[in-house]
């Protein structure tokens, strides 16, 4: 008997496309069969007739609680995992990015406490290194133990989070060393704070010169030293958020040379272009790196659909309108970051396989299977197999809708893509056999399980 049979949906993973039955016991994919195969012996029938099915997305770039200049972000769990979950996301991978004064251990417990019971979706958290003291670097093994598999650093926010590129390489020695990955936010802080120190002395520093002052240089120049210092250290590493044309160039090179690189782009990079700035809400879109012009737009798009970018992520990062514009005068005060958690899917489903751009296949890799293989959640997570989690996302191809921030659940008041039309809709969706979306929220709060990642080999990293 099977608790639940999402039956005669076209269900789409690794290596096939094809109508199917699943049947769900005890949390778990117990059996895919032929459409109608499995009905019968089912206490709930979910009729996906004329649905995709995927395996749940994985979202391994989000923020929660981030506290950065002078705000913290506005998704506390509850928020981010419910409005993930209304985006087909079924485990999500935040930060435990040590607050001053805080060891990286400490980051880690404090957010698995802060989280204990109040997500609706799986979740795990990436350990973050913002100090090299001995104790710090001491602590990676230890991040590693605890589930924290991969770790993150930033080669920006001098006033915080920094790591310069010693430390940067002593990190991903003292990581590779303890079998773990890193994720590393690539930008060169000195072509910036040239451009943001000139730009103060100019007494003009609105919003539209956060692009300016991170020019595509500056991201492409520290992509090239983060994949010398992966090849020093033979640290399987994720490029977050790449976002310029260079980074053709550099992940050419890192195929050739065989490195444990992957790369990860977000739906702002493919779908929006740096016209967004010259709008009356233009700070809205301000995010680091800044979004591009359209012929970084059309090369990073290009890299989606060539495999050349592994993975797909959000970097959802959640600030009001207000917060936005309080300080759009001030780049140096302003909050980066844009919410995205919830419309990861559709952008990417419209702008891809809607076009037929992206094959069903490969859509399902970027968001789900390539995330899972890439932050030690794989088969666990990311694969509509026999035996793996029941994470399923009942989709539909034909609903074309609008994007309004009125509707949608990120603990804010905008969306980069409001207005927005896009085809095909998150109709239901399921965590370890239950449903947590259904027309609505199904589950509680508490129903996500924290997830103790395995290590990854350098070797999915080279494939990825
Ligand atoms: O502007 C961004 N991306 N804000 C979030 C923090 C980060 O750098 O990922
Ligand atoms: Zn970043
Ligand atoms: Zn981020």
């Amino acid at each position: 008997m099977f608790e639940t049979v999402i039956s005669g949906g076209t269900v789409v993973s690794e290596g096939h496309t094809s109508r199917a039955d699943v049947g769900v016991r005890d949390g778990k994919i117990a059996a895919i069969a032929s459409p109608g195969g499995l009905e019968d012996d089912a206490e709930t029938v979910v009729d996906a007739t004329d649905r995709l099915v995927f395996p749940g997305f994985v979202d391994s770039h989000v923020h929660v609680n981030l506290r950065l200049g002078e705000y913290t972000t506005t998704d506390d769990v509850r928020d981010l995992t419910r409005a993930a979950a209304f985006g087909g996301n079924t485990t999500v991978i935040p930060f435990a990015i040590p607050d001053a004064d805080e060891t990286p251990l400490d980051a880690l417990d404090r957010r698995r406490d802060e989280a204990r019971n109040e997500a609706y979706v799986d979740y795990s958290f990436h350990g973050c290194l913002t100090e090299t003291t001995d104790e710090h670097l001491r602590q990676i093994p230890q991040l590693i133990e605890n589930g924290a598999t991969s770790i993150k650093a930033f080669m920006v926010y001098a006033d915080r989070l920094k790591l310069d590129h010693g430390q940067l390489r002593a990190v991903m020695r003292r990581t590779s060393e303890a079998g773990g990955s890193m994720l590393v936010h690539a930008e060169d802080d000195d072509i910036i704070g040239f451009l943001v120190e000139r730009q103060i002395r100019r007494g003009e520093t609105d919003f539209t010169k956060h692009g300016p002052t991170h020019p595509p240089v500056s991201e492409t120049a520290a992509l090239w030293t983060v994949s010398e210092l992966v090849a020093d250290t033979d640290c399987p590493t994720l490029l977050v958020h790449t976002s310029t044309e260079g980074t053709g160039d550099v992940l050419g090179r890192v195929d050739a040379r065989g490195l444990p690189i992957v790369a990860e782009t977000c739906p702002h990079y493919v779908a929006l272009s740096d016209e967004v700035y010259a709008r009356g809400d233009g700070e809205n879109f301000v995010c680091s790196p800044p979004v591009r012009a359209a012929t970084h737009r059309r090369a990073m798009w290009n890299l989606v659909t060539d495999g050349s970018i592994g993975v797909v992520n959000s970097d959802h990062c959640g600030y009001t309108t207000s917060q936005k514009r309080r300080h759009r005068d001030d780049i140096t005060r302003m909050p980066n970051g844009l919410p995205g958690v919830e419309t990861t899917a559709p952008i990417l489903y419209t702008n891809g396989v809607a076009t037929g751009e992206l094959s069903l296949q490969r859509f399902v890799a970027l968001l789900s299977t390539n995330v899972a293989r890439a932050f030690g959640l794989y088969p666990q997570k990311g694969t509509i197999s026999v035996g793996t989690d029941a994470d399923l996302v009942v989709f539909d191809p034909n609903a074309t809708w609008t994007i309004d921030p009125e509707t949608l659940h990120m603990a804010t008041d905008y969306s980069p893509f409001e207005g927005t039309t896009v085809e095909g809709k998150v109709e239901s969706v399921f965590v370890r056999g239950d449903p947590v979306v259904d027309d609505g929220l199904t589950e509680s709060a508490g129903h996500g399980e924290y997830l103790r990642r395995e290590p990854v080999s350098e070797e999915v990293y080279e494939e990825l």
